[in-house]
């Protein structure tokens, strides 16, 4: 199984088992660092779209956290269709942004409109991976989600996010509607109370063929 993208290895450490070998790769060596030290021996330096491993040599494939940085995730699931065996699975997480607002909450109310009519066209939205992944022999397999455990905030904390000016839906909004929304935060109870953990999405894709 093969952590593409590993980081620091966080991820890479909780999918080893007995009897299965995890390498990571990841293109940073700021990065590479801590996970050697997580795991000497388990990671390498390397590109996601230029894959030191040959053709149909992993079972699996993990990328977590990775096609939201690119500008097109293309190049990155072709190369791990090309590692896998027949048979093979990728593993990926999707849809990073839409995580905070899956569960129910007053906070997703209010903040709804705002992000429907400023959505960012994301690489890794769900939709565009699937279909990115049809186009290479990559066919959906399953799909779950997962917590982001202690990541729900609270309204006063959105409010300072909204502030560094870095949420992509806030980014391209007419500043008055952005404030319009702070006030709508502002008016909701419990302001230091975190609201629900946001729920984030992995899918599963098989590669064609019998292992
Ligand atoms: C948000 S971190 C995710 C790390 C890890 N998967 C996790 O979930 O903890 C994204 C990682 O992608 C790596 N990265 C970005 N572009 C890459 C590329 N083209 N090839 C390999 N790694 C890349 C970065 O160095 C960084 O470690």
């Amino acid at each position: 199984m093969l952590d593409v993208a590993c980081g620091t290895g966080i991820v890479t450490r909780r999918l080893r088992r007995a009897g299965r070998t995890v390498p990571g790769v990841d293109r940073w060596e700021g990065m590479l660092g801590p996970a050697a030290r997580r795991m000497p021996g388990a990671v390498v330096l390397g590109d996601a779209a230029r894959l030191p491993l040959p053709r149909g040599s992993v079972d699996a494939v993990v990328i977590v956290w990775l096609l939201r940085l690119l500008p097109e995730p293309t190049a990155v699931l072709a190369e791990a269709a090309r590692v896998l065996e027949p048979g093979g699975v990728l593993v990926t997480a999707v849809d990073k942004d839409k995580g905070y607002f899956v569960p129910d909450s007053d906070i997703a109310r209010v903040t709804a409109a705002l992000r429907e009519r400023h959505r960012p066209r994301v690489p890794d939205g769900r939709a565009r991976v699937l279909a990115r992944a049809a186009g290479l022999g990559l066919r959906p397999a399953g799909e779950t989600v997962f917590a982001g455990a202690g990541q729900g905030r609270s309204p006063r904390r959105w409010r300072e996010v909204f502030a560094w000016g870095r949420t992509p839906w806030c980014a391209h909004a007419e500043p008055a509607r952005v404030a319009e929304v702070c006030e709508r935060l502002t008016a909701l109870p419990e302001q230091d109370r975190p609201r629900p953990d946001p729920l984030y999405r992995l899918v599963t894709l098989r590669k064609k063929g019998a292992p």
